[in-house]
């Protein structure tokens, strides 16, 4: 479906942070020009009409089950992932250039085909997807944005809960990190108070430990000065 004179605009865009520091390397930026003509959602955000963007469409051979990844910085848990599930289809979202450079670069010679990344504000894509297409929606230690006046640009808030449960299939999983104690709070008291998600956990071992299989990302390993208050929350869209 194509943007309609009646369809309502699509939200605004919302990145707060930097978008670049460095300037790229000769791979890094060959990683950019091949690559993300072929990979990006930018046209199927811009051209499709809020609510019917549907996964199953951007990938050439079937998937069995789609994952989104906000804000993945180089994208190392994907990139890890990405070869061992060939029928998942992995959407990903991250503005920052320097992020997004890394990661292709990282995928360049493998090129899998089961990969879709956005290069700005996730919300952009999430406003695109259609009812129910997600099996899961991660969202590894995003910008905390600790001051108070700044507690509206973080990401779990309850209007994007409102789109996470409504692209998430029932019983889809969202996933959260943070090690910033205050974020941590807000994420399992934003997403408790919210109708459609449940939280899993049964006991502090299960939010204070990685599940089963847990690929981390840079920022967990880089960070390992907060590597003691690391929480996984793990929410179940009901
Ligand atoms: C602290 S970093 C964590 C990166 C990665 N998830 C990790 O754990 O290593 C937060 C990331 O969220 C990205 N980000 C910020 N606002 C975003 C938005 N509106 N949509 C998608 N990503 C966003 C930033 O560019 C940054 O790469």
């Amino acid at each position: 479906m194509t943007i309609q004179d009646s369809a309502p605009p699509p939200p605004p865009r919302r990145v707060y942070g930097r978008r670049q520091n460095r300037p790229l390397n000769a791979s890094r930026s060959q990683a950019i020009e091949e690559l993300l003509p072929r990979l990006s959602l930018e046209a199927e955000c811009i051209n499709n009409a809020p609510a019917s963007l549907d996964p199953k469409t951007l990938f050439c051979t079937p998937m069995t089950r789609f994952s989104l990844e906000i804000g993945f910085g180089s994208g190392e848990r994907m990139a890890t992932l990405l070869p061992q599930n060939p029928d998942i289809g992995y959407l990903g979202a991250e503005p920052f250039i320097n992020g997004m450079a890394a990661f292709l670069k990282s995928i360049y010679e493998e090129k899998p085909d089961n990969i879709r990344v956005l290069m700005d504000d996730a919300m952009l894509l999430v406003h695109a997807l259609k009812d129910e297409c997600l099996d899961d929606i991660y969202i590894l230690n995003p910008d905390p944005w600790p001051k108070k006046r700044h507690h509206k640009r973080r990401i779990v808030s309850q209007a994007n809960l409102d789109e996470f449960a409504r692209t998430l299939k029932p019983g889809g999983k969202l996933i959260m990190t943070t090690d910033v104690p205050d974020l941590a709070e807000w994420m399992v008291t934003q997403t408790t108070l919210h109708p459609s998600f449940r939280w899993t956990a049964k006991n502090a071992q299960e939010w204070k430990n990685p599940p089963t299989g847990w690929v981390p990302t840079r920022y967990e390993t880089k960070g390992a000065k907060g590597a003691e208050s690391m929480v996984y929350l793990l929410f179940k869209r009901t």
